[in-house]
């Protein structure tokens, strides 16, 4: 350790300095515990996503993209309620009876990987 980092260290304090280092490490792992996807299976959630061809829908609408009706700018979802909501409504659409369990899923699985809400 420089003489330097040691004057830091001492203006500091180490606890603020762990507490900025464990910053990054807490957002991520929050991740999946995110109140409204606790509990969730991603495994199953991505299994639905594929099963129910969720995808193909929306690529028909989106020049082919699968993946740009949840990152266009004017998007609809904004928040993990939001993305639940929509998923239902999708579900619904589509005429599927889902438990709310497996809904939960399907929203947690986007989240984790497009909308990344923490
Ligand atoms: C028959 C076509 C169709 C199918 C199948 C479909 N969707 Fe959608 N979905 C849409 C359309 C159209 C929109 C955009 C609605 C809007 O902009 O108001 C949308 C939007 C969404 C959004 C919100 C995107 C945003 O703006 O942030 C989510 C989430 C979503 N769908 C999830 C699903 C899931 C999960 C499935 C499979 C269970 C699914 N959709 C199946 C047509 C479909």
């Amino acid at each position: 350790m420089t003489p330097t980092m040691h004057l830091m260290r001492r203006i500091v304090g180490n606890s603020a300095l762990i507490g900025l280092m464990g910053l990054p490490l807490m957002a991520h792992a929050a991740d999946t515990t995110l109140h409204e996807f606790q509990g969730a299976n991603l495994v199953k959630g991505q299994q639905a996503y594929t099963d129910l061809k969720c995808a193909a829908c929306h690529a028909e609408r989106m020049m082919g993209s699968t993946s740009a009706m949840y990152t266009r700018p004017d998007r609809k979802v904004h928040n993990p309620r939001q993305l639940l909501a929509f998923t239902q409504m999708c579900v619904t659409q589509l005429n599927h009876d889902l438990f709310p369990e497996e809904v939960k899923d399907i929203a947690a699985y986007l989240n984790q990987t497009y909308y990344k809400f923490k």
